[in-house]
């Protein structure tokens, strides 16, 4: 069943054990994954087995006592719900503050060991979506728009007014940031994270540390491996993402798709690059339709003139009927700057802030996330 909870129990008294597993024989709702009676093995066997909640006995003996793991647990960073198993004697106080997620005193029924696994789950989903990072979906339904440029430009000048940035190339099969940033071949991609369970401390390995200060989650290295990754799977890595970071800016393909979607769902802000021309017209009223019809709110798209000093002729007003309404952003032709940048891998807003496509660029970041300190956290 894929929505079973995931249970560890640290337990060294055979009779509870025995217990315990007994009263979750019966159900389908929670999977217990092992009884461990060693304290110390914990750590690692959380690392291993990935579950959703841990139940540990407060007078559990050994080299590392049920109290103090609960606390070793928490110090060490630990986003897994804890339940303690007590007895009325040794009374023990909920407290997420110190790692103590929930208390569950001796002697207790097969339902309230479940209501309470089942709400400490509930609890710790609840909370990772509370206080969540603004999520930014770099779009566009035609290609070659600058949705890359854009993107890596953004995601560096968010990052340069002090936000925890993160970039994903969401382009899975032709990823261009790792082309863009000249990453060497084997640098990790979304596919070296774990597919169950995905824990903060995994990101480490597979996040590649821009020299401009962010962090990117680059596409698999080759085509094929595209399609290995699940709409589950990125569900999971953006939850994650969201709650380390502060803002999530994603460089997504221009196509329509089961993984695209799971993208501009996940997004707070749909950033739709648009430019003066006609084909790009078209397929941005197309496209308009279609958010209308999945029911995103008019508010969740923004609409940016990329090269919106470059009009060829085209007159302005003609593309703000098309939408509706005046485009939110612009940024200006880069020339030289923009081509120059792209081929050193570098963003253009650090080679010379002072440009005024970069400024535009910093413009943007205002506009989009506001001043910086609301953000702060
Ligand atoms: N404002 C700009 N000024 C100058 N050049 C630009 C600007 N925006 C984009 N470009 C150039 O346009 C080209 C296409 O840009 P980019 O690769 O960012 O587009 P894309 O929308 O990501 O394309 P794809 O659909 O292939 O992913 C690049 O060579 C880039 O340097
Ligand atoms: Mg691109």
């Amino acid at each position: 069943m894929a929505d079973q909870i995931r249970l560890l129990v640290v337990e060294d008294v055979p009779q509870v054990a025995q217990y315990v597993r007994g009263l979750l024989n019966s159900q389908a709702a929670i999977k217990l994954l092992e009884v461990v009676s060693d304290g110390t093995r914990v750590p690692d066997l959380v690392r291993e087995l990935r579950p959703d909640v841990i139940l540990v006995d407060a007078l559990l003996q050994g080299r590392l006592k049920g109290m103090t793991l609960v606390a070793r647990l928490h110090e060490s960073g630990n986003q897994v719900p804890v339940i303690v198993l007590t007895v009325p004697q040794h009374p023990v106080q909920v407290n997420p503050a110190t790692g103590i997620h929930a208390v569950l005193p001796m002697p207790f029924s097969g339902y309230e060991l479940v209501a309470r696994i089942q709400q400490s789950r509930q609890a710790a989903a609840t909370a990772d979506d509370a206080g969540s990072a603004r999520v930014i979906a770099v779009f566009a339904p035609k290609g070659g728009v600058g949705k890359t440029t854009i993107a890596f430009n953004l995601a560096v000048a968010v990052g340069q007014a002090g936000l925890r940035t993160v970039l994903i190339d969401g382009s899975l099969q032709f990823g261009d940031l790792r082309a863009l940033l000249k990453v060497p071949i084997d640098a990790p991609s979304l596919l070296d994270l774990p597919t169950d369970r995905i824990q903060e401390s995994d990101l480490e390995d597979v996040l590649w540390r821009d020299p401009s200060g962010i962090d990117i989650l680059l596409a698999p290295p080759r085509v094929e491996l595209a399609e290995m990754v699940t709409v589950r799977d990125l569900e999971k890595v953006l939850s994650l993402l969201r709650r380390v970071y502060q803002v999530v800016l994603v460089d997504t393909p221009a196509v329509i798709g089961d993984v695209n979607l799971a993208f501009l769902d996940a997004a707070d802000t749909i950033l739709e690059i648009v430019s003066y021309d006609s084909t790009t017209i078209h397929s941005t009223m197309v496209m308009a339709d279609a958010f209308r019809a999945i029911g995103y709110p008019p508010a969740k798209l923004r609409y940016l003139v990329n090269r919106a000093d470059s009009t060829g002729g085209f007159d302005p007003q003609v593309l703000a009927d098309a939408l509706g309404r005046q485009p939110e952003h612009s940024v200006s032709s880069g020339g030289d700057l923009v081509v120059r940048a792209n081929n050193e891998g570098i963003p253009f807003v650090l080679a010379d802030p002072e440009a005024r496509i970069s400024q535009d660029v910093f413009r943007t970041v205002g506009e989009l996330v506001g001043h910086p300190a609301a953000l702060r956290r």
